[in-house]
Protein backbone atom coordinates (compact mmCIF):
# COMPACT_ATOMS: atom_id res chain seq x y z
CA UNK A 1 0.00 0.00 0.00
CA UNK A 2 1.20 3.78 -0.42
CA UNK A 3 2.48 4.98 2.73
CA UNK A 4 4.04 7.92 4.31
CA UNK A 5 7.28 5.72 5.46
CA UNK A 6 9.69 6.88 8.03
CA UNK A 7 13.42 4.97 7.38
CA UNK A 8 14.85 6.30 10.44
CA UNK A 9 14.54 8.87 12.86
CA UNK A 10 15.78 12.49 12.62
CA UNK A 11 14.27 15.34 10.49
CA UNK A 12 10.91 15.24 8.38
CA UNK A 13 13.22 14.83 5.42
CA UNK A 14 13.76 11.00 6.36
CA UNK A 15 9.63 10.70 5.74
CA UNK A 16 9.11 9.30 2.10
CA UNK A 17 5.75 8.60 0.28
CA UNK A 18 6.09 5.01 -0.82
CA UNK A 19 4.88 1.43 -0.83
CA UNK A 20 4.73 -0.66 1.80
CA UNK A 21 3.06 -4.05 3.14
CA UNK A 22 -0.19 -3.21 4.44
CA UNK A 23 -1.13 -4.56 8.08
CA UNK A 24 -2.65 -8.01 8.54
CA UNK A 25 -5.76 -8.30 10.40
CA UNK A 26 -6.25 -10.80 12.53
CA UNK A 27 -9.75 -12.39 13.88
CA UNK A 28 -10.23 -9.82 16.47
CA UNK A 29 -9.41 -6.41 13.88
CA UNK A 30 -10.60 -5.13 11.06
CA UNK A 31 -9.06 -3.66 7.82
CA UNK A 32 -10.34 0.06 7.66
CA UNK A 33 -9.15 1.86 3.97
CA UNK A 34 -8.08 5.46 5.40
CA UNK A 35 -9.63 8.79 3.52
CA UNK A 36 -8.21 11.30 5.70
CA UNK A 37 -5.35 11.25 8.18
CA UNK A 38 -4.02 14.59 10.37
CA UNK A 39 -1.11 15.55 11.61
CA UNK A 40 -0.13 16.22 15.52
CA UNK A 41 2.95 17.33 17.36
CA UNK A 42 3.16 13.58 18.42
CA UNK A 43 3.98 12.56 14.57
CA UNK A 44 6.99 15.06 14.76
CA UNK A 45 8.24 13.72 17.95
CA UNK A 46 8.14 10.07 16.37
CA UNK A 47 10.27 11.22 13.58
CA UNK A 48 12.55 13.39 15.39
CA UNK A 49 12.99 10.41 17.98
CA UNK A 50 12.76 12.80 20.76
CA UNK A 51 10.42 14.26 23.59
CA UNK A 52 8.96 10.22 24.00
CA UNK A 53 8.72 9.90 20.83
CA UNK A 54 10.08 6.12 21.25
CA UNK A 55 7.03 5.27 23.91
CA UNK A 56 4.75 6.69 21.34
CA UNK A 57 5.42 4.63 18.19
CA UNK A 58 7.51 1.55 17.66
CA UNK A 59 10.78 2.44 16.86
CA UNK A 60 11.83 -0.15 14.15
CA UNK A 61 11.55 1.85 10.98
CA UNK A 62 10.86 1.60 7.86
CA UNK A 63 7.43 1.91 8.89
CA UNK A 64 4.53 4.11 8.50
CA UNK A 65 3.39 6.50 10.51
CA UNK A 66 0.79 8.81 11.81
CA UNK A 67 -1.86 8.48 14.49
CA UNK A 68 -5.54 10.13 12.79
CA UNK A 69 -7.89 8.33 10.86
CA UNK A 70 -11.11 8.35 9.34
CA UNK A 71 -12.14 5.64 6.53
CA UNK A 72 -14.06 3.12 5.60
CA UNK A 73 -14.35 -0.75 6.73
CA UNK A 74 -12.99 -2.96 4.14
CA UNK A 75 -12.06 -6.49 6.28
CA UNK A 76 -13.26 -7.24 9.35
CA UNK A 77 -12.11 -10.40 11.72
CA UNK A 78 -13.39 -13.48 12.55
CA UNK A 79 -14.55 -12.53 15.73
CA UNK A 80 -15.53 -8.50 15.31
CA UNK A 81 -19.24 -8.02 16.33
CA UNK A 82 -21.00 -4.81 15.34
CA UNK A 83 -18.86 -3.37 12.64
CA UNK A 84 -19.05 -3.97 8.89
CA UNK A 85 -17.62 -4.40 5.62
CA UNK A 86 -18.42 -0.75 4.31
CA UNK A 87 -19.08 1.47 7.78
CA UNK A 88 -17.40 4.91 7.71
CA UNK A 89 -15.30 4.51 10.78
CA UNK A 90 -12.64 7.45 12.80
CA UNK A 91 -10.23 7.38 15.63
CA UNK A 92 -6.56 7.10 16.25
CA UNK A 93 -4.04 4.45 16.23
CA UNK A 94 -2.56 3.77 19.89
CA UNK A 95 -0.08 6.11 21.27
CA UNK A 96 2.08 3.00 22.39
CA UNK A 97 6.15 1.30 21.67
CA UNK A 98 3.79 -1.51 19.87
CA UNK A 99 2.54 0.42 17.32
CA UNK A 100 4.36 -0.24 14.50
CA UNK A 101 1.35 0.97 11.81
CA UNK A 102 0.74 4.54 10.53
CA UNK A 103 -2.57 6.41 9.31
CA UNK A 104 -0.79 8.30 6.53
CA UNK A 105 -1.00 5.39 4.54
CA UNK A 106 -4.03 3.50 2.62
CA UNK A 107 -4.73 0.84 5.04
CA UNK A 108 -5.13 0.71 9.08
CA UNK A 109 -5.52 -2.62 10.99
CA UNK A 110 -7.71 -1.76 14.65
CA UNK A 111 -10.38 -2.90 17.17
CA UNK A 112 -13.34 -2.41 16.43
CA UNK A 113 -13.90 -0.70 19.78
CA UNK A 114 -11.01 1.46 19.29
CA UNK A 115 -13.29 3.35 16.82
CA UNK A 116 -16.45 5.52 16.20
CA UNK A 117 -19.22 5.53 13.86
CA UNK A 118 -18.23 8.70 11.42
CA UNK A 119 -22.02 10.35 11.06
CA UNK A 120 -22.43 10.76 7.25
CA UNK A 121 -22.70 14.48 7.79
CA UNK A 122 -18.96 14.58 8.96
CA UNK A 123 -16.19 14.73 6.29
CA UNK A 124 -13.43 12.36 6.74
CA UNK A 125 -10.80 15.41 7.27
CA UNK A 126 -12.85 16.73 10.04
CA UNK A 127 -13.58 13.43 11.74
CA UNK A 128 -9.79 12.96 11.25
CA UNK A 129 -8.51 15.94 12.21
CA UNK A 130 -10.94 15.46 15.86
CA UNK A 131 -10.02 11.95 16.60
CA UNK A 132 -6.73 12.66 18.89
CA UNK A 133 -7.42 16.11 19.79
CA UNK A 134 -11.45 15.53 20.64
CA UNK A 135 -10.43 12.70 22.98
CA UNK A 136 -7.57 13.96 24.48
CA UNK A 137 -9.58 17.22 25.61
CA UNK A 138 -12.79 15.35 26.49
CA UNK A 139 -11.15 12.83 28.74
CA UNK A 140 -8.74 15.38 29.71
CA UNK A 141 -11.96 17.73 31.08
CA UNK A 142 -14.70 14.96 32.02
CA UNK A 143 -12.27 12.24 33.43
CA UNK A 144 -9.32 14.47 35.09
CA UNK A 145 -10.85 17.48 35.54
CA UNK A 146 -14.38 16.12 36.47
CA UNK A 147 -15.75 18.99 34.73
CA UNK A 148 -19.39 20.44 36.04
CA UNK A 149 -21.99 22.08 34.22
CA UNK A 150 -21.33 26.25 35.49
CA UNK A 151 -17.63 25.59 36.55
CA UNK A 152 -14.70 27.75 35.08
CA UNK A 153 -12.13 26.59 32.94
CA UNK A 154 -8.77 28.24 32.11
CA UNK A 155 -7.08 26.17 29.14
CA UNK A 156 -3.28 27.56 28.43
CA UNK A 157 -2.55 27.18 24.83
CA UNK A 158 -6.00 27.15 23.35
CA UNK A 159 -5.16 28.19 19.68
CA UNK A 160 -3.72 24.51 19.43
CA UNK A 161 -4.83 21.22 18.09
CA UNK A 162 -6.16 20.15 21.77
CA UNK A 163 -6.88 23.26 23.33
CA UNK A 164 -9.17 24.86 20.59
CA UNK A 165 -11.07 21.70 21.67
CA UNK A 166 -10.80 21.75 24.94
CA UNK A 167 -12.57 25.39 24.76
CA UNK A 168 -15.13 24.05 22.89
CA UNK A 169 -15.94 21.18 25.03
CA UNK A 170 -16.03 22.31 27.61
CA UNK A 171 -18.30 25.01 26.65
CA UNK A 172 -20.47 22.14 24.95
CA UNK A 173 -20.38 20.80 29.25
CA UNK A 174 -21.57 23.99 30.45
CA UNK A 175 -18.41 25.81 31.69
CA UNK A 176 -17.02 29.55 31.41
CA UNK A 177 -14.00 29.39 29.56
CA UNK A 178 -11.12 31.83 29.26
CA UNK A 179 -8.33 30.80 27.18
CA UNK A 180 -4.60 31.74 26.58
CA UNK A 181 -2.84 32.65 23.24
CA UNK A 182 -0.18 34.39 21.28
CA UNK A 183 -1.68 37.36 20.02
CA UNK A 184 -1.94 36.43 16.79
CA UNK A 185 -4.07 33.90 17.62
CA UNK A 186 -6.29 35.45 20.16
CA UNK A 187 -9.09 36.62 17.37
CA UNK A 188 -9.30 32.62 16.68
CA UNK A 189 -9.51 31.82 20.14
CA UNK A 190 -12.05 34.38 20.45
CA UNK A 191 -14.08 32.48 17.71
CA UNK A 192 -14.24 30.12 19.73
CA UNK A 193 -16.46 31.02 22.11
CA UNK A 194 -14.38 32.13 24.80
CA UNK A 195 -15.09 34.67 27.43
CA UNK A 196 -11.69 35.96 27.66
CA UNK A 197 -8.23 35.53 25.72
CA UNK A 198 -4.80 35.98 27.53
CA UNK A 199 -2.04 36.91 25.65
CA UNK A 200 0.72 34.49 27.04
CA UNK A 201 3.52 36.55 26.18
CA UNK A 202 2.30 39.60 28.07
CA UNK A 203 0.50 38.00 30.86
CA UNK A 204 2.32 34.56 31.70
CA UNK A 205 0.14 32.45 34.24
CA UNK A 206 2.50 33.20 37.43
CA UNK A 207 0.39 37.10 36.43
CA UNK A 208 -2.66 36.07 35.76
CA UNK A 209 -5.49 37.35 39.04
CA UNK A 210 -8.21 35.01 38.27
CA UNK A 211 -9.07 31.73 39.85
CA UNK A 212 -10.76 28.89 38.19
CA UNK A 213 -12.00 25.22 38.87
CA UNK A 214 -9.67 23.75 36.31
CA UNK A 215 -6.61 24.28 34.64
CA UNK A 216 -6.37 22.86 31.45
CA UNK A 217 -2.24 22.56 30.40
CA UNK A 218 -3.12 22.23 26.24
CA UNK A 219 0.68 23.48 25.83
CA UNK A 220 1.54 21.70 29.12
CA UNK A 221 4.83 23.59 30.00
CA UNK A 222 3.07 24.85 33.27
CA UNK A 223 3.57 22.85 37.09
CA UNK A 224 1.08 22.19 39.67
CA UNK A 225 3.00 23.83 41.69
CA UNK A 226 2.48 27.23 39.59
CA UNK A 227 -1.13 26.56 38.99
CA UNK A 228 -2.25 25.81 42.54
CA UNK A 229 -3.01 29.33 43.26
CA UNK A 230 -4.47 29.82 40.19
CA UNK A 231 -7.18 27.00 41.40
CA UNK A 232 -10.43 27.13 43.44
CA UNK A 233 -10.79 24.78 46.33
CA UNK A 234 -11.57 21.24 44.75
CA UNK A 235 -9.70 22.53 41.51
CA UNK A 236 -8.01 20.78 39.05
CA UNK A 237 -4.77 21.15 37.23
CA UNK A 238 -4.69 18.34 34.04
CA UNK A 239 -1.56 18.37 31.56
CA UNK A 240 -0.56 16.76 28.72
CA UNK A 241 2.61 15.91 29.68
CA UNK A 242 4.72 13.50 31.86
CA UNK A 243 7.52 15.31 33.32
CA UNK A 244 9.18 15.32 36.89
CA UNK A 245 7.18 18.38 37.75
CA UNK A 246 4.40 15.82 37.28
CA UNK A 247 5.14 13.59 39.68
CA UNK A 248 6.15 16.40 42.28
CA UNK A 249 2.65 17.41 41.34
CA UNK A 250 0.76 14.72 41.60
CA UNK A 251 2.48 14.00 45.20
CA UNK A 252 1.90 17.65 46.66
CA UNK A 253 -2.10 17.02 45.52
CA UNK A 254 -2.25 14.34 47.80
CA UNK A 255 -2.17 17.23 51.05
CA UNK A 256 -3.65 19.23 48.55
CA UNK A 257 -8.02 19.69 48.31
CA UNK A 258 -6.94 20.50 44.52
CA UNK A 259 -6.11 17.66 42.11
CA UNK A 260 -3.21 17.15 39.75
CA UNK A 261 -3.71 14.92 36.70
CA UNK A 262 -2.37 13.84 33.28
CA UNK A 263 -4.49 12.47 30.41
CA UNK A 264 -2.91 9.27 28.25
CA UNK A 265 -5.36 9.96 25.23
CA UNK A 266 -7.74 6.64 24.47
CA UNK A 267 -9.26 6.12 21.44
CA UNK A 268 -12.93 4.96 22.60
CA UNK A 269 -15.91 4.38 20.29
CA UNK A 270 -17.76 6.13 22.83
CA UNK A 271 -16.52 9.74 23.39
CA UNK A 272 -15.25 9.57 19.69
CA UNK A 273 -19.64 9.45 18.89
CA UNK A 274 -19.80 12.05 21.23
CA UNK A 275 -17.34 14.24 19.93
CA UNK A 276 -19.10 13.77 16.13
CA UNK A 277 -22.50 14.16 17.58
CA UNK A 278 -21.05 17.64 18.63
CA UNK A 279 -19.85 18.16 15.45
CA UNK A 280 -22.84 17.28 13.25
CA UNK A 281 -24.84 19.64 16.39
CA UNK A 282 -22.84 22.18 15.63
CA UNK A 283 -21.56 23.16 19.12
CA UNK A 284 -17.62 21.90 17.59
CA UNK A 285 -16.00 23.05 14.61
CA UNK A 286 -13.20 20.67 13.66
CA UNK A 287 -11.09 24.31 12.87
CA UNK A 288 -9.07 22.30 10.06
CA UNK A 289 -7.23 25.55 8.77
CA UNK A 290 -5.91 23.27 5.53
CA UNK A 291 -6.22 20.31 3.69
CA UNK A 292 -3.38 18.36 2.40
CA UNK A 293 -2.35 15.43 -0.22
CA UNK A 294 -0.54 12.72 1.33
CA UNK A 295 2.10 13.74 -1.17
CA UNK A 296 3.01 16.91 0.16
CA UNK A 297 2.96 15.14 3.91
CA UNK A 298 6.37 17.07 4.02
CA UNK A 299 4.58 20.55 4.40
CA UNK A 300 1.78 19.68 6.33
CA UNK A 301 4.71 18.28 9.20
CA UNK A 302 6.85 21.57 8.84
CA UNK A 303 3.10 23.97 8.93
CA UNK A 304 2.60 21.95 12.30
CA UNK A 305 6.00 22.51 13.52
CA UNK A 306 6.40 25.96 12.58
CA UNK A 307 3.84 26.74 14.88
CA UNK A 308 1.99 29.24 12.82
CA UNK A 309 -1.54 26.43 12.72
CA UNK A 310 -4.77 27.53 13.75
CA UNK A 311 -6.51 24.31 15.28
CA UNK A 312 -5.59 21.46 13.00
CA UNK A 313 -4.06 20.55 9.45
CA UNK A 314 -5.52 17.37 7.74
CA UNK A 315 -4.39 14.89 5.58
CA UNK A 316 -6.23 13.46 2.39
CA UNK A 317 -5.31 9.87 1.55
CA UNK A 318 -6.04 8.51 -2.15
CA UNK A 319 -7.04 10.75 -4.64
N1 LIG B 1 -1.03 13.00 26.81
C1 LIG B 1 -1.77 12.86 25.72
O1 LIG B 1 -2.54 11.90 25.60
C2 LIG B 1 -1.67 13.88 24.61
C3 LIG B 1 -2.65 13.91 23.61
C4 LIG B 1 -2.57 14.88 22.62
C5 LIG B 1 -1.51 15.78 22.62
N2 LIG B 1 -0.56 15.69 23.58
C6 LIG B 1 0.56 16.66 23.62
O2 LIG B 1 0.01 17.93 23.97
C7 LIG B 1 0.76 18.97 23.39
C8 LIG B 1 -0.17 19.91 22.61
O3 LIG B 1 -0.74 19.23 21.51
P1 LIG B 1 -1.51 20.06 20.37
O4 LIG B 1 -1.97 19.09 19.36
O5 LIG B 1 -2.51 20.98 20.98
O6 LIG B 1 -0.30 20.94 19.78
P2 LIG B 1 -0.33 22.25 18.87
O7 LIG B 1 -1.53 22.19 17.97
O8 LIG B 1 1.00 22.41 18.29
O9 LIG B 1 -0.60 23.44 19.91
C9 LIG B 1 0.36 23.86 20.84
C10 LIG B 1 -0.22 25.05 21.61
O10 LIG B 1 0.70 25.45 22.63
C11 LIG B 1 0.63 26.86 22.73
N3 LIG B 1 1.81 27.40 23.39
C12 LIG B 1 3.09 27.35 23.00
N4 LIG B 1 3.88 27.98 23.89
C13 LIG B 1 3.05 28.43 24.88
C14 LIG B 1 3.24 29.15 26.10
N5 LIG B 1 4.46 29.55 26.49
N6 LIG B 1 2.15 29.41 26.85
C15 LIG B 1 0.91 29.02 26.49
N7 LIG B 1 0.66 28.34 25.35
C16 LIG B 1 1.73 28.06 24.55
C17 LIG B 1 0.49 27.32 21.29
O11 LIG B 1 -0.04 28.64 21.28
P3 LIG B 1 0.38 29.74 20.14
O12 LIG B 1 0.46 28.99 18.85
O13 LIG B 1 -0.74 30.74 20.21
O14 LIG B 1 1.71 30.28 20.53
C18 LIG B 1 -0.50 26.28 20.76
O15 LIG B 1 -1.82 26.69 21.05
C19 LIG B 1 1.80 18.27 22.50
O16 LIG B 1 3.01 18.18 23.20
C20 LIG B 1 1.21 16.90 22.27
O17 LIG B 1 2.17 15.92 21.95
C21 LIG B 1 -0.61 14.77 24.57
Amino acid sequence: MRAAILDKSGAIENVRIGEIEPPKVTDGTMLVRVCAASVNPADLKVIRGKDGGGFLHSKNFPAAIGFDFSGVVEQVGANVRGRSVGDEVFGHLAYSPSTKQGSFAELVAVKPDTVGVKPPAVRHEDAAAAATVGCTALQGLRDRGRLKSGQTVLVNGASGGVGSYAVQIALALGADVVGTASAAKARFVESLGVKEVIDYRETPLSSVNETFDILFDAASISSFGEAKRLLNRGGAYVTLLPSPSLIGGMFLSLFSSKRCGFVTVQSRAADLEQVASWIVSGALETSVEETFPLSDIHTALSALDSGRVRGKLAVRIGE
